[in-house]
């Protein structure tokens, strides 16, 4: 510790020019790492572009489920920090104990980004318990298909919306002075051919729709990026000079470093380089002393390339250290009480009431006497799926134990029968006073592709990789359907060809269609893989001690052909500017259930908005206030959403698109203002020939309300002028 202190206080002075002591103060990271890079050899240098320890991370999952990080860079006697990283997006993931929480999908279904923020504290902590420094928890990409095995990983289909949420999670996670990763940069959003597929985009959509959630969080200060898998325009994410260096560093002024994903994210020395790729993980496979070293001879790249590219992650590492300032945490926190009070609440702030006819929920014990509950998942613990986002949470709660527990002691009785056998869910359907069906998606149905390394053979023919084989990590892949599995709906028409309060819980990664059966039930609750206390949560929804306030991030269409096209095996696909609720306001096609939508067991008014100004020019903020009131009996929180309608929208302009939102918790006839701000820069369209924004003038219309349903949409107008 001594020796790292003197060791920085060296640094430190030689990096000043002058030796008072003020000087030495105010030495930045940025001048530390000038100073460090100045006195590093080649191997030195090299040694920070590359991770280390794979085989061992790999023995450990197998071996123990205690995985052993992966680590880059670090050289104790220079005072660098390792890096050293842990993911994943729902929790501490592959390391046995941590806490599971609900999936990011379920976290964009909050739409509570101070929510988000603490989960990122959360994950940042049992990080920083288990020696780590750098999270893999950023998982941002834009849902275009919520076929993409990897829906559950990220937050949803608006970019205004992930952008937030992944910037509270990244904000959540720095503050204790942990590094994040956003992931995939960019594009990423199919699984099945994750590592050859290629996706078209022009450059006005890849800046107006794939990339400002990322902006965002490069403008809030993200520590790293870590590069997509996938090509785009025919160029594999991690040889983009276009992506990594144009766009990231020049355009934004990104100054973190970028990694490649682990496992086909870089395929060749020269061109990472050239792209600028920080950080080949998780081993030097092609970033080697041999192969950079015969790349400077040749005259192919120069030593300075190198310096350009380790300077970033020098800097970023210095920096987070002095913002870590030697805090320590804990292992009582990992996995701890706190955390899993945190996953409960998460879970039950999330779920999305998406029909709840003739009041069947809230349920109460009084007049439910017998409650069956039935369905291929009531008895399963589904944290999520199996790839390197898996977490291998202890006492995790399933659906019908979370509910037997919260009725213990109540005179109301739970059945269930196993197996799905038709007969017995009939008999125990008829008998009961309500049924709750818990159906939906596992790990065998959707989740990264963990498979040989190469593209996902569609007869899944492929050898299997190790971990894959002994059933520590499992498959995943994209989603064949999006409706339920045929058991499930049996099960929904059985139970409701016998009784008529049958309420139907969705567990899935995104969307699931419902129009098989909706019209025979009473009530859907659309969740999520809900984490570690997700069965206590449910039952305090289906019982009313929780209001429902979640609200789909994602559009259900009634029809998959409704949707863009999605072919899991396909090389090369065409991305058109939308998908999700521009696609359906564009083709004037109505969804089944609205992105943003989502009921609640009270009633809320949203007031008409009043605007600050009906006129504004690209520097100002529109300031939008609503009088939001709780009609209903009973505590819940609503979501008011801000849509912008674009002057002259057609084929190249959106309808609408979200700009703000705010969630709001109001007590029965509670009504409060709630002022949202649309920066009118943020209304800025790209132009790929100059590679400027501008703001278009016009006429535009502001459109307010609780759901993206045009129809329950309050409408004015406002102008943009010089
Ligand atoms: C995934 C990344 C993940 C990495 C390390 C890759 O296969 O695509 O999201 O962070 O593995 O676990």
């Amino acid at each position: 510790m001594l020796r790292k202190a003197v060791l920085l206080s060296t640094l430190l002075i030689t990096a000043a020019d002058c030796s008072s002591q003020h000087v030495v103060e105010r030495a930045d990271p940025d001048s530390l790492a000038h100073v460090l890079l100045s006195k590093m050899t080649l191997r030195q240098k090299l040694h920070e572009m590359h991770g280390r320890g794979v085989v061992k991370f790999g023995l450990s999952i197998l071996i123990s489920r205690k995985v052993r990080p992966v680590k880059a860079g670090g050289d104790h006697k220079l005072g660098i920090p390792p890096t050293i990283f842990l993911d994943g997006p729902r929790g501490v993931s592959l390391r046995k104990g941590t806490t599971a929480f609900p999936v990011t999908m379920a976290r964009g279904a909050s739409w509570d980004p101070e929510l988000e923020h603490r989960v990122g504290v959360a994950m940042a902590s049992e990080i920083l318990a288990l020696g780590a420094n750098y999270s893999g928890a950023v998982c941002m990409n834009l849902l275009r298909h919520p076929g993409w095995g990897r829906a559950q990983e990220t937050y949803g289909e608006d970019p205004h919306h992930v952008g937030e949420m992944a910037l509270a999670l990244t904000n959540g996670i720095q503050s204790l002075g942990v590094q994040a990763c956003a992931k995939h940069f960019a594009v990423n959003s199919m699984e099945n051919n994750r590592f050859g597929g290629d996706f078209i985009v022009s450059d006005e959509v890849l800046h107006e729709v794939y990339l400002p959630h990322f902006r965002k969080v490069v403008n809030g200060g993200v520590a790293s990026l870590m590069s997509a898998y996938n090509r785009l325009n025919g160029e594999y994410c991690g040889h983009s000079r276009e992506l990594l260096t144009e766009i990231l560093r020049h355009d934004w002024g990104f100054k973190g470093y970028v990694t490649s994903d682990w496992q086909h994210g870089l395929l060749d020395a020269h061109s990472g380089i050239s792209a600028g790729m920080n950080v080949e993980m998780p081993s030097g496979r092609h970033y080697s002393y041999k192969n950079i070293k015969r790349l400077i001879r040749s005259g192919e790249i120069t030593e300075d390339d190198i310096d350009a590219l380790v300077f970033p992650t020098l800097r970023t590492k210095l920096l987070f250290e002095q913002v870590r300032n030697g805090r320590t945490v804990p292992c009582s926190v990992v996995g701890g009480a706190a955390h899993r009070a945190l996953a409960r609440e998460v879970a039950e702030k999330s779920a999305v009431l998406l029909k709840n006819e003739q009041a069947v929920l809230p349920l109460d014990t009084v007049h439910v006497r017998k409650l069956a509950v039935l369905g291929s998942l009531a008895a399963s613990v589904e944290t999520g799926d199996h790839g390197s986002s898996q977490v291998f949470a202890t006492d995790v709660v399933s659906p019908i134990a979370g509910i037997r527990a919260y009725l213990q002691g109540s005179h109301t009785a739970v059945l269930t029968t196993l197996g799905q056998d038709s007969i017995q869910e009939r008999s125990v359907a008829s008998i009961c006073d309500a049924v709750v069906v818990v159906a939906g998606m596992t790990w065998h149905d959707e989740g990264e592709y963990i498979g040989r390394g190469t593209i996902r053979d569609s007869l899944d023919r492929e050898p299997l990789n190790p971990i894959v084989k002994v059933g520590v990590l499992g498959r995943g892949g994209d989603r064949r359907h999006l409706n339920l599995h045929p058991n499930d709906i049996r099960t929904i028409r059985t139970a409701a060809s016998v009784n008529d309060r049958v309420i139907v819980v969705l567990v899935a990664g995104s969307a699931v269609t419902v129009e098989e059966w909706r019209g025979d039930v009473e009530g859907v609750l659309q969740t999520f893989y809900n984490g570690v206390e997700g069965g206590n949560a449910l039952a305090r929804i289906l019982f009313g001690d929780v209001n429902p306030s979640g609200k789909l991030p994602f559009s259900v269409p009634k029809n998959e052909t409704d949707l863009p096209p999605f072919h899991p095996f396909s090389s090369s696909v065409e991305y058109g500017r939308f998908h999700g609720y521009t696609l359906f306001d564009n083709k004037g096609i109505e969804p089944r259930y609205p992105f943003g939508y989502g009921l609640s067991y009270t009633t809320f008014s949203v007031s008409a908005p009043e605007m600050s100004q009906h006129t504004l020019s690209e520097s100002d903020s529109l300031h939008v206030t609503v009088q939001v009131r709780n009609t209903g009996d009973r505590p819940g929180a609503e979501v008011v959403q801000v849509y912008v309608g674009f002057p002259d929208h057609g084929d190249d302009t959106p309808v609408k698109l979200l700009k703000a939102f705010r969630k709001v918790l109001l007590n029965p006839k509670e009504s409060k203002a709630v002022t949202l701000t649309v920066p009118v820069s943020d209304l800025a369209r790209y132009d790929a020939v100059s590679r400027t924004w501008a703001v278009r003038q016009g006429d535009y219309r502001l459109l307010v309300g609780n759901s993206s349903d045009n129809a329950s949409l309050h409408e004015l107008s406002f102008s943009v002028r010089d």
